[in-house]
Parts: structure tokens; C-alpha cells; sequence
């Protein structure tokens, strides 16, 4: 019996703050278990034609949520996948509602201070730059926090490499899961 088929049913959507590794781990849960993955900020960049940087300069944060709004959308729409979202995508009402509706969410969730140490080695975040980034994190977390809560899962990953996480978010998952089909 293949122990990851009941996870190969719905898309998993993977949310929470800049650094936490909805990207790296993402892609290697999808490896694991032979899912396609998708990364919506490479989505929306591809679609835009430019970087998230630009998007933000050239156009606007407005600009890039209402893409980012469309391409999740879009991505919701494919068969099952492994979905990293941009740490801002489940803020939004609509998003949120449609994530739940067609995915199973988690939350991958860390600590602010590890997330800032990882967030500061790359300066291609917007939202961070010349600025503090345990600050923003801080700020961040107080505003959005509440609405990450309504995942349908909370994955602690401490400081854990990628592939203990990955192994760790199989366990919650399964779990979900089995628990959601009684
Ligand atoms: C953002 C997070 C980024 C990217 C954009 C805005 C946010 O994605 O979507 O810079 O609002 O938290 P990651 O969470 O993948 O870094």
C-alpha cells in the first residue's frame, strides 16, 4: 500500500511568514510525494514579466496582491499540487476563503528570530528593505497571526533542515487526513 496516496487527493497549501520555507519545503514535499509544485511569487513574476521587486517599484503593492489574488486563483483551479504561497496571499479575504474551499492550508510556523536571521542573508524582499527585518517580522506577525490561525493545520518547525520538516508536515498531514475521511 502506497502510504502517501491519501495525500495525493487535494492540493497542499502551504502559508505563513518570509523565511519559514514555503518555498524549499514546499518543493521538496512535492518531490516526496510525487505531486507537482507550484510557487506562487514565481507565478506571479512570470506573469508580470518582472521580479517582486519591480512589481512592487514599477507598479505597486496594490498591483502585485491583485496578481498574486488572480494567479492563486488560477492555481487553485489545477489538479492536486503542492502550493507555496507568498507569505501575504492569505491576508487576503478572498484568497484565504478559496484556499480553504480547495486545499488542505498549513501553517508552517517558526520562530521570528530564526525567521529574521534567514530573511536577512537575501535582499530581495520588498517589504524589507532597508528596514529591520525582526521589526517587520514583528509587526507583521501582530497583523497577521490571527488569520494564518485559520489554517487547517499549525506545523511548528523550530529550526529544523528542510527535510525534517518535510517529514514532520507528512506526519501532521497524514494525520489531518485520516482523521478528516472517518
Ligand atoms: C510577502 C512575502 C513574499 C512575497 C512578497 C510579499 C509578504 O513571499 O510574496 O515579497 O507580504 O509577506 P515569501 O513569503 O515567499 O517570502
Amino acid at each position: 500500500m502506497d502510504r502517501f496516496a491519501p495525500l495525493r487527493h487535494r492540493t497542499i497549501a502551504l502559508v505563513g511568514l518570509m523565511g519559514v520555507g514555503k518555498s524549499s519545503v514546499g518543493r521538496r514535499l512535492a518531490n516526496a510525494l510525487e505531486l507537482p509544485f507550484h510557487d506562487a511569487d514565481a507565478e506571479v513574476e512570470a506573469a508580470a514579466g518582472r521580479s517582486i521587486s519591480d512589481i512592487f517599484n514599477d507598479l505597486g503593492e496594490p498591483a502585485f496582491r491583485e496578481g498574486e489574488r488572480r494567479v492563486i486563483a488560477r492555481l487553485l483551479d489545477q489538479p492536486a499540487h503542492v502550493l507555496a504561497t507568498g507569505g501575504g496571499a492569505f491576508m487576503n479575504p478572498e484568497t484565504r476563503a478559496l484556499i480553504k474551499a480547495r486545499a488542505v492550508s498549513v501553517w508552517l510556523k517558526t520562530d521570528l528570530e530564526v525567521l529574521a536571521r534567514r530573511v536577512s542573508r537575501k535582499d530581495s524582499r520588498p517589504l524589507l528593505k532597508g528596514k529591520d527585518p525582526l521589526a517587520v517580522l514583528q509587526q507583521l506577525a501582530e497583523v497577521r497571526y490571527p488569520a494564518y490561525g485559520e489554517a487547517d493545520l499549525i506545523v511548528e518547525t523550530g529550526d529544523a533542515p528542510h527535510h525534517v520538516t518535510v517529514d514532520q508536515l507528512i506526519r501532521a498531514l497524514s494525520a489531518y487526513l485520516a482523521d478528516q475521511a472517518q
